[in-house]
């Protein structure tokens, strides 16, 4: 299974010229790079413009959107449907980041909703584990855990073959903070998320299922999460809008 490096833009950077910099970044760090997956999920303001930089100069990489709503089209103002991302060629959505349940009111339910609206528009989900209230408890929560996996997979679980299914584990007092879990239980919650999804998607499909972490990953801590044998790569906030981390995130999919 490919190795994939996530680089979630939130919302940033601030200015075209900022982006076209950056995009100039990637170009030089992503250039030997030919067999892992590499996606960036910009801001969808920046999109079209991000298409042509990345068509025009060759850069390796695969777009998506950083949420989706939980309809096809309609009366859901400031939201983007999973089948306008397809329509323009995105690969992937993001679904259920912590951000997007504290600040837009997204529910363990409603990523449920937003999946199945990707999957059936025909680009590939990478849903967020590890959302929870208490943003400061490190308390590994693995009923919550579990809930939020089922939440997220069963109303598609049928739809669901040989697709391209990422979930990031994400535990929220790590996203920002440069406080990390220690590899052995980044680790230990992969297995048991691995162990989930087989009971809800069966043993076969859940084979191609790939297993992420993120929060605070950076140049100088990837490379000791990249040597576990269980994770499949990473989505990365802060240290992907910096230039000078780049080549060594990359590193992970050479
Ligand atoms: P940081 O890498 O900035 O901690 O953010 C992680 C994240 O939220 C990626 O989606």
């Amino acid at each position: 299974m490919n190795k994939m490096l996530a680089l979630n833009w939130k919302m940033n950077p601030t200015s075209v010229a900022e982006v076209e910099k950056l995009m100039q970044a990637m170009k030089v760090a992503l250039a030997q790079i030919r067999t892992g997956d590499v996606v960036v999920f910009p801001p969808a303001m920046y999109l079209d413009l991000i298409t042509r930089i990345k068509e025009s100069e060759q850069i390796y990489l695969e777009l998506g959107v950083q949420d989706v709503a939980i309809a096809e089209k309609g009366a859901y103002t400031s939201q983007i449907s999973a089948n306008m991302a397809a329509g323009l060629g995105l690969q992937y959505a993001l679904v259920g980041h912590s951000e997007t349940h504290q600040y837009l009111g997204v529910t363990d339910a409603s990523v449920g909703q937003k999946v199945l609206q990707v999957l059936q528009s025909g680009i590939n989900p990478m849903i967020c584990i590890g959302y929870q209230e208490d943003t400061s408890s490190q308390e590994i929560d693995y009923d919550m855990l579990k809930s939020q996996l089922q939440q997220a997979l069963e109303p598609s679980k049928d739809l669901i073959t040989n697709q391209d299914i990422c979930i990031a584990y994400e535990p929220v007092w790590a996203i920002g903070t440069g406080v990390t879990p220690s590899p052995e239980t980044i680790e230990t919650v992969i297995i048991f998320l691995k162990r989930t999804v087989q009971e809800i998607l069966g043993a076969k499909t859940a084979e191609n299922v790939r297993f992420l972490y993120g929060g605070s990953v950076n140049s100088g801590n990837i490379e000791e999460f990249n040597a576990l044998p269980e994770l499949d790569g990473f989505l990365i906030g802060g240290a992907s809008l910096k230039p000078e981390e780049l080549p060594k995130l990359a590193q992970v999919v050479v």
